[in-house]
């Protein structure tokens, strides 16, 4: 039998190597080559510099998809501070080795600056209804419509069938799953449990520019909030708010910048609780002048 090129280069591409694509056009057509093999395509945008968390959501997006995406593309529109932005860690060989791990059958998509942002490194302007102006849009100027902008084009790019976000980012999650309602892109967002490091801290890529005394203290953050939600089911919001303040007013190795009890949908500040209601409390620290985000269902 005569085995068509056609044929060929399909089994290869059903069967493949993991891919490292760097344009649009590659990952268009590798995404149409794949086509006919994939029943449920899954994105997993991250920003690098992968940990466990960042893992958790490509096994997620594994056991529900055939095909997986993952995006590794620092942006910087959503960056409100420049050093932050110069200081993000980029660790794309290890981050290929710990991918190669979950599984070889996947295609990692790390593009350029340039290639995202032809013209003008520049966001859309997004009206979030208000997701956006509390928390770390209050905090860091801008920087949702940076997510939101790279999330967007991602997914026009890719048009994967599910996303996967981390609830580490919770309120990035919200604003991303009203982003494909106002937008009306027909695809899942999957919300992901945080993933921790043994002492309660909650993984992030910042932590690596933790001293190790400080990474080790820093299980504080988790403690405390775990302490909020139990005096959450007998005091106010307000109550739980002032003892978190205090309590970091006590320790001099962090300083808070804010902890904020809110309503999931709205993200709003809860003045009174109401039974059908789902809460949780915000918080972000400053340890040796990293920025830290956590938070906690209540
Ligand atoms: P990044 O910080 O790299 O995170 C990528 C994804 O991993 C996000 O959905 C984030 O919430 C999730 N994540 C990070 N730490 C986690 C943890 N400890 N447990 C569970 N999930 C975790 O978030 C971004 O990148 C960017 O804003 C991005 C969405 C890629 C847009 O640029």
């Amino acid at each position: 039998m005569q085995i068509s090129s056609n044929y060929i280069s399909l089994q290869a591409v059903k069967y493949l190597l993991m891919l490292l694509l760097h344009t649009k056009k590659d990952l268009k057509d590798s995404l149409q080559s794949l086509l006919s093999s994939t029943k449920a395509l899954g994105l997993v945008p991250t920003m690098g510099a992968l940990h466990s968390g960042h893992i958790s959501l490509i096994e997620k997006a594994f056991e529900e998809n055939d095909t997986v995406v993952v995006s590794i593309f620092v942006n910087p529109t959503q960056f409100n501070n420049p050093e932050d932005l110069e200081k993000y860690p980029k660790t794309l060989d290890n981050d290929i080795a710990l991918i190669k791990n979950v599984s070889n059958n996947i295609i990692v998509y790390a593009p350029s600056v340039k290639e995202i942002y032809t013209e003008k490194v520049e966001s859309e302007i997004y009206d979030f209804e208000g997701l956006d102006t509390v928390m770390e849009g209050e905090f860091r100027d801008g920087h949702f419509n940076g997510v939101g902008t790279i999330v967007e084009e991602l997914l026009t790019s890719v048009q994967p069938n599910r996303a996967y976000f981390g609830e580490k980012d919770f309120q990035q999650l919200q604003i991303i799953k009203k982003l494909v309602q106002l937008k009306k892109i027909p695809v899942q967002i999957i919300g992901c449990p945080i993933v921790r490091e043994n002492n309660g801290l909650a993984m992030s890529s910042r932590n690596a520019r933790l001293s190790q005394e400080t990474r080790s203290k820093a299980s504080f953050i988790y403690f405390i909030l775990k302490e909020a939600k139990i005096k959450f089911g007998t005091k106010s919001a307000l109550e739980v708010t002032n003892w978190v303040k205090n309590q970091f007013k006590k320790n001099k190795d962090f300083e808070l910048e804010y902890i904020q009890i809110s309503d999931i949908e709205t993200l709003k500040s809860v003045k009174r609780k109401s039974k059908n209601k789902k809460y949780r409390a915000f918080i972000a620290v400053f340890a040796d002048d990293v920025r830290l985000i956590d938070n906690i269902a209540l």
